[in-house]
């Protein structure tokens, strides 16, 4: 679905990210991992389309990215400013239909149907400023199911939430994958979370940005956030991954 050749992006004289090479599958569900600075936001604005790349090639469907594809949608770690203040969480994914020119007359089943799914219903009147956090992640969260994307891209959406809600929003985001058939990329710098989720890690090195090491997680599905944390599998991967995020 996904095919990136190669990518490496340069600021001025600096190489920030070198010789990326992934290959994401449909209903795959990849984990990119590293250390803060090493490029992975810089890499999830390439694979979305939102920089080029200086250089390498990166295809969505074997299609050429050259810009925002209909087919992907970025959950970005700033929720706040993800949000508009002025609409409520009904219309914040209203704006999602609104842009993808939806009639009119599907909004309100589709609003409820993911208010639902995000478990949102009682909420739908309120302002996001009126939300906890974990809350205004799942509103962008729905308003980017709401586009029906073929690829998610997200970028430390959790980064700061508290453990709990962290987690919950992890299941949420692993059964939407499951249940929907959705292809993920899921940019984070918490090793254990990127175990959890994914069905692959790429790991990334610093200075320049590089990938350091592929693993791929054989892990049951669905997970559980205690037996698959104790599971021993995953206390190993955990293991042969730490040296990569240490500095
Ligand atoms: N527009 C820019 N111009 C110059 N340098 C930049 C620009 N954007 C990012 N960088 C540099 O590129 C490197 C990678 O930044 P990036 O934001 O991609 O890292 P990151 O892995 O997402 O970090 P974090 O974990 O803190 O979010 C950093 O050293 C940063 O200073
Ligand atoms: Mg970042």
């Amino acid at each position: 679905m996904l095919d990136a050749r190669g990518l490496g992006v340069d600021f001025g004289q600096r190489v920030i990210l070198r010789d990326f090479d992934l290959r994401v599958a449909p209903r795959e569900f990849v984990c990119i991992v590293g250390p803060s600075g090493c490029g992975k936001t810089t890499l999830l604005r390439l694979l979305a389309g939102l920089a080029a790349p200086s250089r390498g090639e990166l295809s969505f469907n074997g299609r050429r990215v050259d810009g925002p594809q209909p087919g992907m949608a970025i959950v970005f770690q700033d929720y706040g400013r993800a949000l508009l203040p002025w609409r409520t969480v009904a219309g914040n994914i209203a704006l999602a239909l609104e842009a993808g020119r939806v009639p009119r007359q599907e909004f309100e089943p589709r609003i409820a149907g993911l208010l639902e799914k995000m478990q949102l219903a009682p909420h739908a009147d309120k302002f996001p400023a009126q939300l906890s956090g974990g809350m205004q992640q799942r509103v962008q969260i729905a308003r980017c199911l709401a586009q029906e994307p073929q690829i998610l891209l997200m970028d430390e959406p959790f980064g700061s939430l508290d453990a709990i809600t962290r987690h919950e929003l992890q299941d949420e985001v692993c059964r939407i994958a499951r249940d929907d058939g959705r292809t993920v990329v899921f940019v984070t710098h918490d090793l254990e979370e990127a175990i959890y989720l994914g069905d692959r890690v790429v790991a990334l090195a610093a200075n320049p940005g590089r990938i350091a090491e592929v693993v791929d997680i054989d892990l049951p599905r669905p997970r559980n956030q205690l037996e698959t944390r104790e599971d021993v599998r995953f206390l190993q991967y955990r293991h042969r991954l730490y040296k990569h995020l240490a500095h």
